[in-house]
């Protein structure tokens, strides 16, 4: 099974696929074309390997074992009866359907799918295996369903746990950002390991932690575990070699500076233990400071940030002064970028700048906009006025 081909699914947030497939691509492979909140390669065991230990955007990584049209349940029993679950499940594997979700399709009841799914794996398991009862008290292989224009394509999840968790964050403050998306937001600027970095709302510090990751190409995934290793049909020694492969790439010491800031003291020192845990701690400075004395000597650095929202914390007369400090403190700073996303509606208005560009992203269930004000790069003539700087 090792060196056969399968189709990767990795499912992402919407608003970040063009990061992930350059993930992809960089990696060596070649994205097929995709759909919303989703990117798609084609690769053997080592591909699946090296991705999930590499991605930093990704939820997850998904075999695709079938993809069908159903219109009508029993075309969804019937099609799913004929994929060769087998190759996948052994006699005691214990498989589970664990979301099914539809678009524009005859099909919408999540749960009915998933009954269905499941009865039909388990009709053509029992012929296969020659057994009238599947014990399932294996290891676990969890299928995911999604329908979309009445085409049905199943899942088998590789990852388990979201790849999101790297394993660093034990410790959070309120409304954390999740990790792929600080890495999909730091990989959506231009920022360069030899710049300046401060995240002024840093929180459990996953920003300047990802940043941090990312300039001394730590991947994501060495020290976790994924389900798939788990499974007798990838070799051990492929996880090792991927997981070798990454440390060799590793960097010991960075030439950014990264700086992390927040009001709340506690919060600082979960993000120093976070980081720590992460193998960052001495890349990356963290203090206790308000927004309101924010200031760095440096020339062309970024803010990369996620302020308060209101949402699950402050509200909005606070917020107000939080943005407006926010914005009196980037015009202070010399020739700096900045990336704030926020689900606050008035965040622009408050920060009182134009963003050259505002990308919609989604935080969880929640829709955020990322204010995108790209100052100069080193090097460049500057211009007689700072555009970015303009109301
Ligand atoms: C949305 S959270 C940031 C979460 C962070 N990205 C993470 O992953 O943990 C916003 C943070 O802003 C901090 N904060 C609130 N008011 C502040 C202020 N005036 N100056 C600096 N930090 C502030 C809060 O303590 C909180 O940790």
């Amino acid at each position: 099974m090792e060196k056969e081909s399968f189709e990767y699914i990795l499912p992402c947030r919407f608003g970040i696929e063009s990061v992930l497939k350059r993930e992809v691509n960089d990696l060596g492979y070649t994205t097929l074309p995709g759909s919303d909140g989703r990117v798609s390669f084609i690769g053997d065991a080592e591909a699946l390997c090296r991705a999930s230990v590499n991605l930093r955007t990704a939820e997850r990584i998904l075999i695709n074992v079938g993809t069908f049209r159903a219109e009508t349940y029993d075309q969804l029993f019937e099609g799913t009866k004929a994929l060769e679950i087998e190759r996948f499940v052994p006699e005691h594997g214990a498989f589970t359907i664990a979301k099914a979700g539809t678009v524009r399709s005859r099909l919408f009841s999540p749960s009915d799918i998933q009954s269905i799914v499941k009865k039909a794996m388990a009709v053509r398991l029992s012929e296969k295996y020659r057994v009238s009862w599947l014990p399932e008290d294996g290891e676990e292989y969890s299928f995911r369903v999604f329908i979309k224009d009445d085409m049905v394509t199943i899942g088998l999840d590789t990852s388990g746990a979201s790849l999101h968790k790297r394993g660093y964050r034990l410790r959070n403050a309120a409304a954390p950002l999740a990790e792929n998306l600080a890495a999909a937001v730091i990989m959506l600027t231009p920022f360069k390991d030899s710049r300046i970095m401060v995240d002024p709302f840093c929180g459990s510090g996953t920003i300047p932690i990802e940043c941090a990751m990312i300039a001394a190409r730590k991947a994501p995934g060495v020290n976790r575990s994924f389900r798939a290793e788990k499974w007798g049909f990838i070799g051990k020694e492929l996880w090792d070699r991927a997981r070798e492969e990454a440390r060799s790439l590793e960097k010991s010491s960075i030439e950014a500076d990264i700086q992390g800031y927040d009001i709340d003291g506690s919060v600082i020192s979960a993000a120093r233990e976070n980081a720590e845990r992460a193998g960052v701690d001495s890349m990356i400075h963290f203090q206790r400071r308000p927004v309101a004395e924010l200031s760095h000597g440096g020339s062309f650095g970024f803010i990369i940030t996620n302020p308060p929202y209101g949402e699950r914390i402050g509200e909005e007369e606070e917020l107000k002064e939080i943005y407006a400090s926010l914005g009196r403190a980037y015009r202070a700073l010399d020739r700096w970028s900045m990336y704030v996303l926020s689900s606050f509606d008035s965040a622009q208005k408050y920060i009182g700048i134009r963003p050259g560009k505002v990308r919609k992203l989604y935080n969880g269930m929640i829709k955020a906009e990322l204010y995108q004000y790209a100052g100069e790069k080193p090097g460049k003539k500057r211009p007689a006025s700072k555009a970015a700087h303009e109301r």
